[in-house]
């Protein structure tokens, strides 16, 4: 096998090009995503029935198809009647920020339901009010326990965004398989792919290590 590093070096911009909307993608939809899902969680966890019910369904939904069928009913679906008119970056936004809203939301659920109800009730009885509570006692302590799952989830997203290429969303899985068609090749392309998405979600991880360690300490 002859491996031709003349046409990476060609084709390399173009990559990187492709790489850059793939981190644009990746930030853009881990954020709305993030915020999105405090919300879905909190709604989820209210006691009344027309809140969690409809942001159970919302999860279950998200969690519960394709990922990849997400993406064709917004780029096709939902962003023409809302937008107009098709935009893949748009809808890769979309589907993207709402599919990782649902699996954030049972993240912070989950984090905040694992402190013991104890502590929420010591507090209660110290004279805290239900802010109180949760600022001061519950979520430092749940933050620390959902920094793993969610840089998880995180690196998970990176990876995802590689499915935008087939609504041709122009980021770096497109134009690797541009590069393949047009030199008829499939290790140059491909690996180079595998290469600078490992090297994204390397990053994520040393990054979220990070954060881990000064919350830890903190
Ligand atoms: N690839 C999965 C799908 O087709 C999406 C996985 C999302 N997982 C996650 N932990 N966010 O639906």
């Amino acid at each position: 096998m002859d491996f031709r590093f003349d046409i990476i070096s060609d084709y390399l911009p173009v990559l990187l090009k492709g790489t850059l909307l793939t981190i644009i993608i990746s930030l853009v939809s881990i954020f709305f995503g993030s915020v999105l899902g405090l919300g879905v969680a909190l709604g989820k966890m209210s006691a009344r029935k027309y809140i969690n019910l409809p942001m159970s369904c919302y999860i279950n939904f998200f969690r519960g198809t394709p990922l990849l069928v997400q993406i064709l009913i917004v780029h096709f679906g939902v962003v023409p009647f809302f937008y107009g008119t098709t935009n893949a970056i748009l809808a890769a936004f979309v589907a993207l920020s709402l599919n990782s809203a649902a699996y954030m939301a049972e993240i912070y659920r989950a984090g905040i339901q694992s402190i013991d109800k104890g502590q929420t009730e010591a507090a209660k009885s110290l004279g805290m009010t239900h802010y109180q509570t949760m600022k001061l006692i519950i979520l430092p302590q749940a933050i620390k326990r959902m920094i793993p799952p969610i840089g998880n989830e995180f690196i998970v997203l990176i990876k995802d965004s590689s499915l935008v290429t087939v609504i041709a969303a122009p980021e770096l899985m497109y134009w690797s398989k541009m590069m393949a068609a047009q030199y008829q090749r499939i290790w140059e392309p491909y690996l180079m792919a595998a290469l600078i998405y490992f090297i994204l979600t390397y990053s994520m991880s040393k990054l979220l290590a990070y954060v881990e360690r000064k919350w830890k300490t903190s």
